[in-house]
């Protein structure tokens, strides 16, 4: 591997331990922040635990060539995420590549080690990953990694830990920690009985600035990520690090069966960006809080009258350079930009309250619902609470309470942009990226007095009332921001995106067939792909036969993109849409599975014979699944295969590339 020498200087992380006096790293592959957050909190209790020395480390920033380098008495701890179909995070595909993906073992460079096939018979590690079991390939990172660093030589310390998204990822993580930490102490030598749970050590400070110093600041970030990357000296590049503001050119209701039933359709304009994009491609949308809860929350916390007051945050520890967000910057724009404070915070983060509570009956339910899983569950997660909400549910309403500021940004994870299927074919719309949400409200099940709103596509619903003059909507989004705002441009309401590249992916040639599987908001980047196929059909290309199974409740309420479908499919020999809909009255209900079951020859026509592409989209719990079966049911059927014989051709169709999903929970 050839490494370049003045890059590798700052990209060692051996080096820089070294410098900073550090032992143990702590390594994440995060894409929504989750792994990073728990790569934290393990570093930060490892220092105030066990006293030891240890820093986080960012996948991306570093040379992982430099593994074999790090001294045996060091730890390397790895906080893996699987994202989607097996595949790392982004800021984690280089060292995947390097150490599982890569033709050859890694030539780890300069390793002092003996045998050749174990460069890294120096290396310690420890290993969590983060998954979600409804999809196929769960924690399939983390295993792999884990797989092949012990190939290499490495020894792991304690049992690898492995979280369910689906499940209850903050148990699992709290259950594995705890045996982790003992094994750690073992192999470091360190006496895990004794370890100390002294007073809490901050990992920032907060700097509150007066006028003048205000005067002499350079700039203040109001909602800003990062200093946009410039390449080449000409336009910065848009990514999960920093987002293009894009303005909205078109925003309507596909639907509105009721006010909490609703389904948008938006087109935002990337011309002059630089920003390109394939059918299949997803789209991040990076949202701000609602205003009522930064306004709640302020207020619980005594800060509201000092929301605008500019603020620093820096470390406490000078080894540590990356900050949370970007500083300068107000504490309402840390509550309304950077940090999420709608999700529910975590168990630990309540337990740790519990000191600041004003009163003894407080101080209790802190206690109860950072202790008790089942009081947790029932009060926070399932009530699906914001930080907000729980404040006020344990302290009484009109009650507020003292926490450090600092605290609380080390406690709840950053805000994340949400994914979103993009609904249009570069070839057809080049210079604008159209997305498809459905408007997430609902009443916690635990909780039916309170709504709680979906942060992404409420953000998006507030900036579709405002394009279309219908105002505001509940709950507020302070989108207009104070000056400095990249939110609001001079023609109309932007919103922050930047682009994520998939392999889910139309064939090269346009004449092989498809079959395209997606009930509800599924069915966006197959709007994408007949787009782009009609496009192909119009430039002359032949076009194979492009099949659409597209499933919701009835014909007259939510059947997404009814008027488009006809015009758009009329170029292309053999597309059609088989609709199945599971409301509409006086008809048994129907599934887009039971519609495959109808077409069953067709499909194995085009799959088997034809050497088509089968493509499903939306939700992964169930109808993924179920599809996956009839496939595999159809191959038994039509195809005469025995079970067996079905499952495994079904599987290797994925194995080639021939079936693939865009699926999410
Ligand atoms: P959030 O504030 O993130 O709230 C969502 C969370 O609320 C859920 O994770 C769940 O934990 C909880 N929740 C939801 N409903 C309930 C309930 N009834 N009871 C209890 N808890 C509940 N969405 C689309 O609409 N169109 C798309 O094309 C699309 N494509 C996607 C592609 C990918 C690759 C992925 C990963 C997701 C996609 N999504 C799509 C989903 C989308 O990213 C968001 O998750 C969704 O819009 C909700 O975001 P939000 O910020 O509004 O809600
Ligand atoms: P339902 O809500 O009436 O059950 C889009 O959400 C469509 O997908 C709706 O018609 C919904 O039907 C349907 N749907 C729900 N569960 C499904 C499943 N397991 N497989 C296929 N479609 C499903």
């Amino acid at each position: 591997l050839k490494i370049n020498k003045t890059a590798r200087k700052t990209r060692d992380f051996v080096e820089k331990m070294k410098e900073t006096d550090k032992t143990v790293v702590f390594f994440y592959g995060s894409q929504t922040g989750t792994a990073e957050d728990y790569a934290s909190r393990l570093a930060k209790e490892g220092t105030q635990r066990y006293n030891l020395k240890t820093m986080t480390a960012d996948l991306e920033d570093y040379d992982m060539n430099l593994l074999d380098t790090l001294p045996a008495d060091h730890l390397a701890v790895f906080v893996l995420a699987t994202y989607g179909e097996g595949e790392p995070t982004d800021n984690a595909v280089d060292f995947w590549e390097l150490l599982v993906t890569g033709e050859d073992v890694p030539e780890f460079s300069v390793g002092d080690y003996e045998d050749a096939d174990k460069p890294l018979s120096h290396l310690n590690f420890v290993m969590f990953g983060l998954g979600n079991r409804t999809y196929e390939h769960y924690n399939s990172v983390c295993r792999r990694v884990d797989e092949k660093l012990q190939a290499l030589g490495a020894t792991r310390i304690g049992e690898r830990g492995e979280g369910d998204d689906d499940g209850s990822l903050e148990e699992d993580f709290l259950s594995w920690k705890d045996d982790m930490w003992k094994a750690t102490c073992d192999f470091l030598g360190i006496d895990f009985l004794a370890g100390n749970s002294g007073p809490r050590q901050a990992t920032y400070k907060i700097q509150e600035h007066t006028a003048e110093e205000i005067e002499g600041l350079k700039k203040v970030y109001y909602g800003e990520h990062q200093e946009p990357k410039f390449m080449l000296g000409s336009r910065p590049t848009y990514d999960s690090k920093n987002p293009y503001s894009a303005p909205i050119a078109i925003s309507r209701e596909l639907f509105e069966v009721s006010a909490d039933r609703h389904c948008l359709h938006m087109e935002v304009d990337i011309s002059g960006s630089g920003i390109t994009y394939q059918a299949g491609d997803h789209i991040a949308v990076w949202p701000v809080n609602a205003e009522q809860e930064v306004n709640k929350l302020a207020t619980v916390l005594r800060i509201a009258d000092k929301l605008d007051t500019v603020i620093t945050v820096s470390n406490t520890d000078p080894a540590s350079t990356k900050l949370p967000f970007p500083v300068p910057t107000t504490y309402r724009t840390v509550l309304r930009n950077y940090v999420d404070i709608t999700a529910p915070p975590s168990r630990a983060f309540i337990g740790q309250l519990t000191p600041f509570a004003p009163t003894d009956a407080a101080s209790k339910l802190f206690a109860l619902w950072g202790q008790d899983k089942e009081a947790f569950r029932i009060n926070v997660a399932d009530a699906r609470r914001s930080l907000g909400s729980v404040l006020e549910k344990i302290l009484g309403v009109g009650q507020s309470i003292e926490i450090p500021f600092d605290l609380l940004i080390e406690s709840i994870p950053r805000l994340q942009a949400r994914y979103y299927s993009i609904s249009s074919s570069a070839k057809a719309h080049p210079t604008s990226i159209h997305l498809t949400a459905v408007v997430l409200d609902y009443k916690p099940d635990v909780a039916p007095e309170e709504t709680v709103y979906g942060l992404a596509t409420n953000f998006l619903h507030n900036c579709h009332g405002r394009i279309n003059q219908s105002g505001p909507i509940e709950p507020k989004y302070e989108i207009s921001g104070p000056s400095g705002s990249h939110l609001v441009g001079e023609t109309g309401v932007k919103v922050p995106v930047h682009v994520r590249h998939s392999n889910f992916k139309l064939p090269r040639n346009s004449a092989v067939p498809i079959i395209m599987i997606g009930p509800g908001t599924g069915v966006a980047p197959f709007r994408g792909f007949v787009q782009d196929r009609a496009q192909d059909a119009k430039n002359g290309k032949k076009v194979g036969a492009t099949v659409l199974f597209f499933g919701c409740r009835r014909e007259d309420e939510d059947y997404l993109y009814k008027d488009e479908w006809p015009e758009l499919m009329k170029g292309i020999e053999g597309a059609q849409v088989i609709t199945a809909f599971s409301r509409q009255p006086g008809v048994p209900k129907t599934y887009v599975q039971h519609r495959m079951n109808e077409h069953k020859e067709l499909i194995w026509d085009l799959i088997h014979k034809q050497g088509g592409y089968f493509y499903v989209c939306g939700d992964a719990k169930n109808m993924a699944r179920e599809v996956n079966h009839k496939l595999i049911e159809i191959a038994m059927t039509v195809g005469e295969m025995s079970e067996e014989k079905a499952t495994t051709y079904v599987k290797e169709l994925r194995g080639r590339g021939r079936y693939e999903e865009d699926v999410w929970s």
